[in-house]
């Protein structure tokens, strides 16, 4: 592993058309040359044509479900979205062999890196091309725990693999297909350590400090690296002023579902009011 906060801005997951709701483009990325003229191609990545797809990132313990069903329950009780049309899923997991993956995963025995970075990869694949794609297809509201950016961060820059091949693996197992929208919730590796429970840590929660805070720093770096997409927010606020932020920044993806949908402006936080 030689990624260091220094290293250049990954620019493989920034979208490459920005009109956010437009045709997907397609054209390819080269990613690996091969011997005999083929090469394995990654597609552009793309906002999906269709719906509207909202991921939230963050270490362990950042508070990510707890502000998805936050939001969850905002559009559904006072937006009066219809339940049916936001789905809330997560990975690994969201489908039964997900689910099954995850548990390899978590809780079974030690997997080599490049393993672990295909059955994150293979389990995304089957998520979004069985659960997400055909949700976004029928117009309707995604809300991910975890996506593609879990993995450059994890695999990527607390394991021995270059973060452009994870966000390569990962954009090729999804066809290209990224949110219109990644609320980042930006914890302390510290303050995080405090929150995880010591007792019934899974093999990730239970690595080091080190790792965490690697994970931490790419997260920012790509948040940097692709502001449009990207929503970093204060992890350490108190929830409802997180769920706040949270609203804010989804609020002009959200008229790209449903066009009346009134702009939220960017809360104040308490100690500046
Ligand atoms: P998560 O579901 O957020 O954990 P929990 O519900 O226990 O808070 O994520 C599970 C773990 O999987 C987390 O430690 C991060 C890791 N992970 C990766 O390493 N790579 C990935 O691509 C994804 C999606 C998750």
């Amino acid at each position: 592993m030689n990624h260091a906060a220094s290293a250049p801005a990954p620019h493989v997951l920034s979208p490459h058309d920005p009109a956010r709701n437009g045709p997907e483009p397609h054209l390819d990325v080269p990613l690996l040359p091969a011997p005999h003229g083929h090469s394995l191609r990654v597609p552009s990545p793309h906002p999906p044509r269709r719906g509207v797809f909202i991921s939230f990132e963050g270490g362990d313990g950042a508070g990510k479900s707890t502000q998805m069903r936050m939001l969850r329950d905002h559009l559904v009780s006072e937006r009066s979205v219809a339940e049916d049309l936001v789905l809330t899923t997560r990975e690994p997991g969201g489908t039964p062999l997900g689910e099954s993956i995850r548990e390899l995963l978590l809780h079974g025995e030690h997997v080599e890196p490049r393993a672990e970075a295909l059955l994150y990869a293979a389990d995304r694949a089957h998520h979004i091309a069985t659960v997400v794609r055909p949700h976004l297809a029928r117009g309707g509201l995604v809300l991910g725990d975890r996506y593609l950016d879990s993995s450059v961060a994890y695999q990527g820059a607390g394991r021995e693999l270059e973060p452009e091949e994870i966000a390569g693996l990962s954009l090729w197992a999804v066809d290209g297909l990224l949110p219109h929208r990644t609320i980042l919730l930006d914890v302390p590796t510290t303050a995080l350590d405090e929150r995880r429970d010591t007792v019934a840590r899974d093999r990730l929660e239970g690595a080091g400090r080190d790792f965490h805070e690697a994970v931490r720093e790419e997260f920012l770096e790509l948040a940097r690296a692709d502001p449009e997409r990207y929503a970093v927010i204060d992890g350490t606020r108190p929830r409802e002023e997180v769920h706040a932020q949270v609203l804010a920044a989804v609020s002009e993806v959200l008229s790209l579902f449903d066009p009346t949908f009134e702009p939220v402006p960017p809360p104040r936080h308490r100690d500046e009011q």
